[in-house]
């Protein structure tokens, strides 16, 4: 089944490290980043795991809850864990997936049998606390996904969620957003009552809102 964007993610019940979970359950009110790995000890993955564990605390300032993915049993992603911890430098601190029988990976497209028909892609979705997905990403197995950017799409959807802007190109924390094309200027005028530098009429700014 293909997945677009304002698709409801679809619900599994699996086994991972932190136990057997119903992911719309554990997910609750939060964010949710869920992402698939090709395999268990590989390089790449070794290292996205590891700086994902790292960046724990970002993901809980955003009530964002990361969990991955790969289609390896239970008592190897735990033999695994212990190497990314020793090499990595911070221990796993989201639940991994145990996906051996390929059932989450195929209800998520996230094999692509002309790129390997046994392991996943690097594929990433982002889930709003609604459960619609509101990113998908698809990186080769070959190239180790920009965790950072993950956050700053978050950042993005949060900042458009709360106070209707969208971020420009290469947009970072703090840059000037634009006014989201469907606020029209009176409701601008209430939304942001300091005013926006009209550089077109389609093309507003303003400083980033904050809080
Ligand atoms: C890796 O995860 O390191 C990897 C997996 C497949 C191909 C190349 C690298």
């Amino acid at each position: 089944m293909t997945l677009r964007l304002g698709d409801i993610a679809p619900d599994f019940e699996a086994e991972t490290t932190e136990g057997r979970i119903r992911f719309h359950e554990w997910l609750g009110s939060s964010w949710g980043v869920l992402f698939s790995h090709p395999r268990n000890y590989t390089p790449v993955c070794t290292t996205e795991l590891g700086y994902t564990a790292k960046l724990q605390p970002e993901f809980a300032k955003r009530n964002v809850k990361a969990i991955g993915l790969s289609v390896d049993k239970l008592e190897d992603h735990h033999g695994w864990s212990r190497d990314i911890a020793e090499t990595q430098g911070a221990s796993l601190n989201f639940p991994l997936i145990a996906d051996a029988d390929k059932k989450v990976a195929d209800l998520y497209d996230m094999i692509h049998p002309n790129a390997s028909d046994t392991f996943t892609v690097r594929s990433v979705f982002i889930v709003d606390p609604n459960k619609k997905i509101r990113l998908t990403l698809t990186y080769p197995a070959s190239t180790g996904r920009n965790f950072d950017e993950v956050l700053r799409v978050i950042d993005s959807l949060q900042l458009t969620d709360k106070y209707k802007v969208a971020t420009p190109v290469n947009w970072k924390q703090g840059d000037d957003v634009i006014i989201v094309p469907s606020v029209s200027n009176d409701d601008a005028k209430k939304l942001f009552p300091q005013g926006w530098k009209e550089l077109k009429p389609y093309l507003r700014v303003v400083p980033q809102p904050k809080g």
